[in-house]
């Protein structure tokens, strides 16, 4: 077996930078406040914080659209806040990742603003411009991921742009080596400063088919997703294989790289030692709601098969790993919904189903990251208008719904569900005003049950869900399970158990094991490996071998005596 790399042995805390704790009174938090809070990560065994994007950029999808690659948002605080921050990590070890957004740019982009101005210009062919149909209207009938065209008319060129994502990100021209070269420099200049890894964002998307044809539509708007023109173009890897080259070959670092729809078959081309990356996100077991990239009006909402599926992809994932690469584990980011309500009905006990998730969340195989609030169990939130929420793809997909004839109440349902803004709520740090996150007037609400649920509180009750996380951490860092949890392969079991998730680790002669109930019943189950095995952590006290209680998550230790 090989030796583990750092990254491997840790865990990751994603950080959204604009809700986590502001330090000037602004209404947003900056880089100051994840300085500060370095020592409270340390408490949940963090190596690596993924920062999401700090570049200057005008917000529109929250830092996702770049005005410059190099730069840090004054919002945030300065280069010599960001330098600090790197410095002060270090001390603890903890290394900070820096999301790369490298599919497209801000439209304020100084290139784009150059490419936009004329086709002579000298950024002309930095992003992908397309003449109109005969008619006039837009070069194909592709929908942007946001909702609406995927191109945007430019008058001063009298052509189109292609943009994934909303029109104030074109996509950049990947064909182009200018292109690549500039942002391998970017990123270049980020190793320079000594940060301990990237996350890659919508990678899957770089690069464009040789021809550009319209799809069969997918929804009553005559337009056909995006993703499913696009995603994964053949010649994608030679991009990619350039991109490690020229970055992140020979450094001590990791990379992750958001990916959806890589099919298992294809992991080896993107990850471990022949592929580009060291782990990917892939979504299957995010999208079990939307498998097919359907609108979120499409969406069927909590069903309780959800949980055999959820086993299934998650089991999938797992072996799949244990061939090419690593496991990058996560139930929740700043686009998904709480997990709480992911994968539990709406009447499930909150605090269980947390636990539920740190448990398998800190013992599956992999590299666990624990998402901002994860840890104190935050819940979704649900906010009367369309008005209230920032987000611009909920905005995108209320229209979607209403256009697809549901009712204002109906698409307000569906936002409340779905939207993104339900993970990006302020950090709820104490009981005191807006939870401790600002002094000043929160970009975003803070959540209505902070007083009960804040680092503050939490931290003093033994049974919170941050103390179980705590635990959990310990667990996978120190003692006797740590080898296990960190090395040992995977098992499923009680594979055909429609509530049960259960799986077994192993690694010389120790085994671990997870039991999750994820129904609202008791279960009774029959294990009876788990004869001799010793209770390592319980999410509800005095649980019992043999049957679980709603939504309890059990964790056992066993000596195998045997060296295998
Ligand atoms: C994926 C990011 O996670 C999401 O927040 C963003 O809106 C899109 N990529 C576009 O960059």
């Amino acid at each position: 077996m090989k030796e583990l790399k750092w990254w491997q042995k840790t865990n990751v805390y994603q950080v959204y930078p604009k809700s986590f704790l502001d330090t000037t009174g602004s209404g947003t938090g900056d880089l100051n406040g994840v300085t500060e809070k370095l020592d409270y990560l340390k408490t949940l065994g963090v190596g690596a914080i993924w920062l999401t994007p700090v570049y200057p950029s005008p917000m529109v999808d929250n830092g996702y659209d770049i005005a410059d690659f190099t730069g840090i948002d004054p919002s945030y605080g300065t280069m010599a806040d960001m330098e600090r921050l790197i410095a002060e990590g270090k001390r603890r070890g903890i290394r900070m990742v820096m999301d790369l957004v490298y599919n497209h740019s801000s439209n304020q982009h100084p290139w784009f603003i150059d490419s936009a101005s004329s086709r002579d210009s000298e950024h002309s062919d930095w992003y992908i411009w397309r003449d109109a149909k005969p008619d006039g209207s837009a070069p194909t009938n592709w929908r942007s991921i946001f909702g609406g065209s995927a191109w945007t008319w430019c008058e001063a060129r009298q052509q189109y742009y292609l943009h994934t994502f909303a029109e104030a990100q074109p996509d950049l021209n990947w064909e182009n080596p200018k292109v690549r070269q500039a942002l391998y420099d970017a990123a270049n200049f980020w190793l320079d400063k000594g940060v301990g890894g990237f996350r890659i964002d919508a990678i899957v998307y770089i690069k464009k088919p040789a021809e550009f044809v319209d799809g069969e539509p997918d929804s009553d708007d005559g337009m056909v997703n995006i993703h499913s023109m696009i995603a994964n173009t053949p010649g994608i890897l030679d991009f990619l294989h350039e991109f490690k080259e020229k970055v992140f070959e020979g450094h001590d670092i990791f990379t992750v790289a958001e990916a959806n729809g890589i099919e298992p078959e294809d992991l080896d081309k993107w990850v471990g030692d022949q592929g580009v990356f060291d782990m990917l996100f892939e979504f299957s077991h995010m999208n079990l709601e939307f498998p097919h990239g359907e609108l979120w009006s499409q969406a069927t909402g909590y069903t309780p098969d959800i949980i055999p599926r959820l086993k299934k992809v998650l089991s999938a994932s797992q072996q799949a790993t244990a061939k090419n690469g690593w496991y990058p584990i996560f139930f929740e980011n700043h686009d998904q919904m709480r997990c709480v309500k992911h994968y539990f009905p709406a009447t499930a006990d909150r605090k269980r189903a947390a636990k539920a998730m740190a448990a398998s969340l800190m013992t599956l195989r992999g590299t666990p990251f624990i998402y901002e609030g994860q840890e104190l169990g935050l819940d979704n939130v649900a906010w009367g208008a369309i008005e209230d929420y920032n987000d611009i793809s909920s905005h995108g997909q209320y229209e979607l719904a209403l256009a697809e004839g549901r009712t204002a109440d109906e698409a307000m349902e569906i936002v409340h569900r779905y939207s993104r803004d339900n993970a990006r709520t302020p950090m709820q740090w104490t009981k005191g005003k807006n939870a401790g996150f600002s002094a000043g007037t929160p970009w975003l609400p803070v959540h209505e049950d902070y007083r009960w649920q804040c680092v503050e509180s939490e931290a003093m009750e033994d049974d919170s869900v941050l103390s179980f996380y705590r635990q959990l951490a310990a667990l996978r860092h120190t003692g006797e399970a740590a080898g296990v949890l960190q090395q040992g392969d995977y098992t499923e079991l009680l594979q055909e158990d429609p509530s049960i998730m259960a799986f077994k680790r192993h690694f010389g002669c120790r085994e671990v094991y997870t039991l999750v109930n994820f129904s609202g019943q008791e279960q009774d189950y029959k294990l009876p490996e788990l004869a001799g095995a010793k209770l390592l952590a319980e999410s509800v006290a005095d649980s019992s071998q043999g049957s679980l209680r709603p939504y309890e998550a059990v964790i056992y230790i066993k000596e195998t005596g045997e060296h295998l």
